[in-house]
C-alpha cells in the first residue's frame, strides 16, 4: 500500500453564522489540509445540546453551517464531512472513555469553569463531560493531528491523557492527537470597531458574515473606525487604520494596499474612499460564496447525501477503532 496520509478530524459548532475570522482562523487551514491529509470534518451537534438550542432550529443550523463551509471551498469530495450524531460509535466510546475520565480533573478546566460562571443555572454533566466527548470525536478516527486555535489547547492536551491513560491501561491503540495548523495562515481578523477578535457574538456591526448582503457589508465597512483627518507622515499607523490594511491584504490586490500604504505615508489617505475601496473588495470576495451557501442550503436533497455519504466512511473507520478498544476492554464475549 502506498504510504497512507496522516488522519485529520476537527469538528464545527452548529452555532451562529461564519463570519470572516472564522473563514480566515479555520476554514482556510482546512481547505489547505484537504489537499494534504485524510480529513475528518463534522458538525458537532451533540455538543451544541450543552446549551439546548431550540429544537425547531437545530436541523436549519446543521444544514446552514454544511453549506457554508462547502460554498467555501471545503470538498465534500476530498475530505469526509459528516454530523457527529450520525455517528453511534462515537456515544459507545465515549461512555468508556468517561470511565477513565476523573470528575477532579474535568472540573478544573477552564472552559468548564468559565460555564460555571458563566451560566451557573445550566451546568450540566454535559458541559462537565465536554472534554471528553471530543477527545473521542478525534481519538476514534485515530486522527494525528486537529487544526484548532489556541481557546482548544487544554482540550487537546486532555485528549493526548485520555489517549494515554487507555493505551496504558488496555494496550496501545489510541496515537496523541496535537494541535496543528500552517503557521503562515493563521490570521487573526480584527474586529471593525477596533474592540478585539471578530466574533459572533459581540457587535453585530463589527462583524462581516459570509451571509452578508452587499450593501450590509459596503455599510459595515463605511462605519468601521478609522481615524480622524489624514494621519501624520512619519508616525505609526493608529491600529484602526492598521485594521483596515490588514483586512485589504486579505481581499484586495497588492497593488490597491500598496496605494493605501503609500497614501497614508505621505499624507493624503483619505479614508473614505480606503473604505469604500474595502467596501467593494469584500463585496467580491464574499458574495459568491454567500450565493454558493444559499443554493446549496435550498438543495436539503443534496445535503443529506454529503451527509450520509460522510457518515458511512467515517462511521466504517470509527468501527474499528470501538471494536478494537472493546476487546482490550474485556467487552469480548462472543
Ligand atoms: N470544541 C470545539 C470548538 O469549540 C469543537 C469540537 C468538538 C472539536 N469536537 C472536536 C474540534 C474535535 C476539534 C476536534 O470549537
Amino acid at each position: 500500500m502506498a504510504t497512507e496520509k496522516e488522519i485529520v478530524v476537527s469538528g464545527i459548532r452548529p452555532t451562529g453564522y461564519l463570519h470572516l475570522g472564522n473563514y480566515f482562523g479555520a476554514i482556510r487551514n482546512y481547505i489547505r489540509m484537504q489537499e494534504d491529509f485524510n480529513c475528518y470534518f463534522f458538525v458537532a451537534d451533540w455538543h451544541s445540546l450543552t446549551t439546548h438550542p431550540d429544537p425547531k432550529d437545530l436541523p436549519g443550523n446543521v444544514m446552514r453551517v454544511l453549506a457554508e463551509n462547502i460554498a467555501s471551498g471545503l470538498d465534500p469530495e476530498k475530505v469526509t464531512l459528516y454530523v457527529q450524531s450520525d455517528i453511534p460509535e462515537i456515544s459507545e466510546l465515549y461512555l468508556l472513555m468517561n470511565m477513565l475520565a476523573y470528575v477532579g480533573e474535568l472540573e478544573k478546566v477552564p472552559t468548564f469553569k468559565d460555564k460555571v460562571r458563566l451560566q451557573p443555572e445550566n451546568v450540566n454533566a454535559g458541559l462537565l463531560t465536554y472534554p471528553v466527548l471530543m477527545s473521542v470525536d478525534i481519538l476514534i478516527q485515530r486522527a494525528v493531528k486537529v487544526p484548532v486555535g489556541k481557546d482548544q489547547g487544554q482540550h487537546l492536551e486532555m485528549a493526548r491523557n485520555f489517549a494515554q491513560r487507555f493505551n496504558h491501561r488496555y494496550g496501545d491503540l489510541f496515537p496523541e492527537p496535537v494541535a496543528f495548523n500552517y503557521g503562515d495562515n493563521l490570521v487573526r481578523v480584527q474586529s471593525l470597531d477596533g474592540k478585539g477578535k471578530m466574533s459572533k457574538s459581540e457587535n453585530e456591526m463589527a462583524t462581516l458574515y459570509l451571509s452578508d448582503e452587499d450593501d450590509k457589508i459596503r455599510q459595515k465597512l463605511k462605519k468601521a473606525k478609522t481615524d480622524s483627518g489624514s494621519g501624520v507622515p512619519g508616525e505609526p499607523m493608529p491600529e484602526s487604520v492598521q485594521n483596515l490594511i490588514e483586512l485589504m491584504k486579505l481581499v484586495s490586490t497588492p497593488d490597491t494596499v500598496q496605494f493605501f500604504e503609500d497614501a497614508y505615508n505621505n499624507g493624503s489617505i483619505r479614508y473614505g474612499d480606503m473604505k469604500t475601496q474595502l467596501g467593494e473588495d469584500m463585496v467580491k470576495f464574499i458574495a459568491p460564496i454567500r450565493e454558493k451557501a444559499k443554493d446549496l442550503q435550498q438543495d436539503t436533497a443534496y445535503l443529506r447525501e454529503i451527509m450520509k455519504a460522510g457518515a458511512e466512511k467515517a462511521r466504517a473507520n470509527a468501527a474499528q477503532t470501538l471494536h478494537q478498544a472493546k476487546k482490550l476492554i474485556g467487552i469480548n464475549y462472543y
